[in-house]
């Protein structure tokens, strides 16, 4: 992608989650002038990985395949091994109408998606097979906001805002926005976009940024070229 397209979609993000009242913390607005000056107290925003990231799984059709997360709070997987500390993780995506998220299933994330505005999201669901295809055979189970649903494979699910679902760990998913744009919330444990993803078609998870102007702000992917503490 052109860094100029994403700083488009980042505009663009950031004028839709403000207009639900939802506010981002500070790191949000910072420059990559901002993140020069920046010591070692900002390394948690980069080490966790918080912040912008517009991903268009490497396929250059960002409208169709793709993605515009901002991580708000993130643990890191030692957390998760030792149970203390930052043990969870939450974001936002905004989801465009037919804008896919291909199928993945996390091996250690169990995450809540939230309709928390917009359109209708739709999801659809498969449980995975151990050499990580879709099952088609085996019924899905589900909590959809509390209530247990069991649904046949490859069932759409819908959320209307105020709506979520539980995504337990190997249970394939695809989502999409229907009608309008959708304004998603993602609770979660740790999150890991190194290592804890299993794409069905090999596929990137970030993009391949051309640089034709300078970043409005840095997608998650940048901290390491413009951020001196950054591992
Ligand atoms: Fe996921």
């Amino acid at each position: 992608m052109k860094r100029s397209e994403v700083n488009t979609i980042i505009r663009e993000a950031d004028a839709f989650v403000k207009s639900f009242q939802f506010h981002l913390p500070p790191f949000a607005y910072w420059t990559p002038e901002d993140w020069r000056k920046k010591g070692p107290e900002a390394k948690e925003i980069a080490d966790h990985k918080l912040g912008w990231d517009v991903t268009d799984m490497g396929q250059g059709r960002y409208h169709e395949l793709g993605l515009t997360l901002f991580t708000i709070r993130n643990g890191a997987p030692e957390n998760l091994k030792s149970g203390r500390g930052k043990t969870y993780a939450e974001k936002l995506l905004i989801v465009g109408v037919n804008q896919i998220t291909p199928f993945h299933f996390h091996w250690q994330k169990t995450e809540d998606i939230i309709n928390r505005g917009g359109g209708k999201l739709r999801i659809q669901l498969y449980n995975s097979t151990p050499d990580e295809k879709l099952e088609e055979g085996s019924e899905v189970t589900v909590s959809l906001d509390g209530v247990v649903h069991t649904l046949p494979a490859g069932s759409i699910v819908t959320l209307l805002p105020g709506e979520s679902i539980t995504l337990p760990t190997g249970l394939y998913h695809k989502f999409w926005a229907e009608e309008e744009r959708v304004l998603c919330g993602e609770v979660s444990t740790v999150n890991d976009d190194l290592t804890d993803n299993c794409f069905l078609d090999a596929l990137g998870r970030f993009s391949d940024i051309e640089e034709d102007e300078p970043p409005l702000y840095l997608l998650v992917g940048d901290y390491g070229t413009y951020y001196l503490y950054a591992d």
